[in-house]
């Protein structure tokens, strides 16, 4: 079995910055509770006419470049979003075509905020099989276009953005994945759901005043619920390699939340500098926010040869994950 390893990494933000301040001039909301309850400061948002595909191309680019590779060279692209282009064809196909990536097999995978991990996984099975060789990971979002702005207890917490990862077989031992660990619990569904959209509910008057349309989250019990499941999907990922949180160079959670971060952290006894935070500057990125962040801890220098990564995810679903990767 060959082993799958993290070619290159890029992200791309847009340049619009909404900061919470701009938010109080249209919600009756504040800077101090926006960051005390989520550590968030600002988010990006999209320019006129700039789609979910966009932002993945730009990162695609960029992980490309990374990974001293072209869009020829990939055999698969797999598109991480909850906010697609369309609802037909795939934001992968959209990509696909903008990157000219001829050979690529390609398809979008809606795991929400996990979708990321959940494609690196589906990529490392082909990889490791030697079923196919260059696969392109991208998490996009185009939170914007699907929040509620006039609901401030969920409007604040997201922001636009995406992140890609290209994959191939390890060539050396370095930036393996080592595991990548599954879990979902889809009795919880409601409790963050978009209800309309699809083929249950019919685009009617009443859908779009209420909102149906757009976003809708129990916001207390998806808080309880992420801290858990991190934790836990953490927990596992470390007992089946025989490590412990000590063993652990760099954590990155979901980034959901500060406090949900810092909850995750105390239960698992991770000292604060082993984590990596990014959300005071993009908000929650969804199915982008794991690439970003992984992308900008790179750059960083915040990982050497060597070191042992922990990954945790959580979203709608609720589809959770966490992934060990080693440097
Ligand atoms: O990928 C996973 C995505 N989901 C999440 O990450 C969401 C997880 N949940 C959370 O982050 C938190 O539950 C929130 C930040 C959404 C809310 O924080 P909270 O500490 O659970 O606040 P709360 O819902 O209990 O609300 C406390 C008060 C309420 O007022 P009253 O009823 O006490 O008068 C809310 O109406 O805060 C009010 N409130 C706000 N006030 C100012 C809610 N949103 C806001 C706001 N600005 N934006």
């Amino acid at each position: 079995m060959k082993k799958t390893t993290i070619l290159g990494t890029g992200s791309y933000l847009p340049s619009k910055v909404l900061t919470n301040h701009d938010l109080s001039q249209i919600l009756d909301t504040n800077d101090e509770w926006i960051v005390s309850r989520t550590g968030i400061r600002e988010r990006r948002i999209v320019a006129e006419g700039q789609t979910c595909s966009d932002l993945a191309y730009e990162a695609s680019l960029k992980a490309l470049e990374d990974a001293a590779l072209t869009p020829n060279d990939l055999d698969m692209i797999i598109v991480a979003t909850l906010t697609p282009e369309k609802r037909l064809p795939s934001t992968a196909c959209l990509l696909q075509d903008k990157l000219q990536a001829k050979k690529a097999a390609v398809y979008d995978i809606d795991a929400a905020c996990s979708g990321f991990v959940y494609g690196m996984s589906i990529a490392d099975q082909y990889i490791k099989t030697g079923a196919m060789n260059r696969i392109l990971v991208a998490g996009t979002e185009v939170m914007s276009k699907v929040l509620n702005w006039k609901d401030r207890s969920t409007c604040i917490l997201f922001g636009d953005g995406a992140g890609s990862a290209v994959l191939g077989p390890a060539k050396t031992e370095e930036k393996i994945i080592l595991s990548t660990h599954l879990f979902s619990n889809g009795s919880l569904y409601k409790l963050l759901e978009m209800p309309a959209g699809g083929t249950a509910m019919e685009w009617t008057p009443d859908v779009f005043e209420r909102g149906d349309h757009l976003v809708k989250m129990d916001g207390k019990q998806v808080f309880r619920q992420a801290i858990e499941s991190m934790a836990e999907a953490s927990r596992l990922a470390l007992e089946k390699f025989h490590k412990t949180i000590d063993d652990i160079d760099l954590f990155i959670p979901h980034q959901a939340n500060s406090r949900i971060m810092d909850a995750i952290a105390k239960r698992l006894k991770c000292p604060e500098e082993k984590i990596f935070m990014n959300v005071d500057k993009y908000g929650n990125t969804s199915g982008a926010s794991i690439p970003i962040a992984l992308d900008e801890a790179i750059k960083q220098g915040r990982l050497k040869k060597g070191d042992l990564l922990l990954i945790a995810t959580f979203g709608a679903g609720f589809a959770w994950g966490s992934a060990l990767i080693r440097w």
